[in-house]
């Protein structure tokens, strides 16, 4: 599965924590874009997709959530509740978000501008896209 945890930089001081995540360095995509979830319900699932082209990291900032994958051989549950690492997710991975913590944030840094023709929303059509990979 084309998924895997980043361990980001982490300079800690008696001031504090300051984590620094650098494209070429620990993401391994230009960042076009970032956008974050956070005042997520703790009952609701979020995602129900995947993407055709967008590689994405999503960090736990704040709070935990799970992230449940599937790349139509493998699945695969991640709890993110540390800031100091990403979850890369590559494409064609069918991904759902639950379980948030009160006051949880995420944080997903994107490869690619935001378009919905990148989406593939409808389960089976994820599922018949993977024979035609
Ligand atoms: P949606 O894909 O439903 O969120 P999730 O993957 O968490 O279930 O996105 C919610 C709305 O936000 C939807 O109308 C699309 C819009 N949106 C943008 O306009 N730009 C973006 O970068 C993203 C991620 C979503």
């Amino acid at each position: 599965m084309d998924v895997r945890m980043i361990d980001f930089q982490s300079h800690d001081d008696e001031r504090g924590c300051l984590v620094v995540a650098e494209t070429t360095k620990e993401i391994p995509f230009d960042i076009k874009r970032l956008y974050y979830i956070y005042d997520a319900d703790s009952k609701t699932t979020r995602g129900f997709h995947s993407h055709k082209r967008l590689q994405q990291v999503y960090i736990g900032i704040h709070g935990s959530m799970k992230v449940t994958l599937f790349d139509g051989v493998e699945k695969r549950e991640v709890i993110l509740d540390n800031p100091k690492q990403g979850l890369y997710i590559g494409h064609d991975v069918w991904r759902t978000i639950s379980d948030f913590s009160p006051g949880a944030v995420l944080l997903v840094a994107a490869s690619e501008l935001y378009s919905e023709d990148d989406y593939i929303r409808n389960y089976d059509e994820f599922l018949a896209s993977l024979d035609e990979r």
